[in-house]
């Protein structure tokens, strides 16, 4: 007989869906293959000014430094249907948590969190890097990992 129970869905989400989002998406993706898990994974952006763009080169070098491919990944909106069908709704800074609330219905709204609730690192927030140095990639990986880990020992409690 086969198993009925739905598997548990995330969406990762940040302002333009090309830098943290979509690294969250691959570095969770790939940690959850790792341990043999399966999740439904997905990235999107408040905004929607790069739609249809691959992640920024900037993220796609210091995440495959590392050994995450996010090359095959595509940027998109947050659209209302994302509201209904993701378990976990997750943001990486607070702006993204409030845009996301006003535009979520409000019985969804406790399925919307700061991703950083789920590390263990001195930051509430995964800062956003589009205009600065290689640097603040590196710090976004590092949160992400962490973040990565500490959902994924959530998740399988
Ligand atoms: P993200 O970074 O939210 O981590 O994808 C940004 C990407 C693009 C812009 C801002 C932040 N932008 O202003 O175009």
């Amino acid at each position: 007989m086969s198993e009925n129970k739905p598997v548990t869905s995330v969406l990762f989400v940040c302002l333009g869906n090309i830098c943290r989002s979509p690294t969250a998406e691959g570095v969770f993706a790939h940690k959850a293959k790792d341990l043999g898990l399966n999740f439904k994974i997905d990235s999107a952006g408040t905004a929607g000014y790069h739609d249809g763009a691959a992640p920024d080169k900037r993220s796609q070098d210091v995440a495959k430094a590392r050994g995450y491919n996010l090359s095959r990944l595509k940027c998109r909106k947050v659209t209302e249907q994302d509201f209904h069908e993701f378990d976990y709704i997750l943001g990486m800074d607070a702006a993204n948590v409030r845009d996301l609330k006003r535009k979520c219905p409000e019985e969804h709204h406790a399925k919307i969190q700061l991703f950083l609730d789920y590390a263990n690192a001195e930051f509430d927030e995964v800062p956003d890097p589009y205009y600065g140095g290689k640097r603040g990639f590196e710090l976004v990986l590092d949160l992400i990992e962490d973040a990565s880990d500490g959902l994924l020992k959530s998740l399988t409690k």
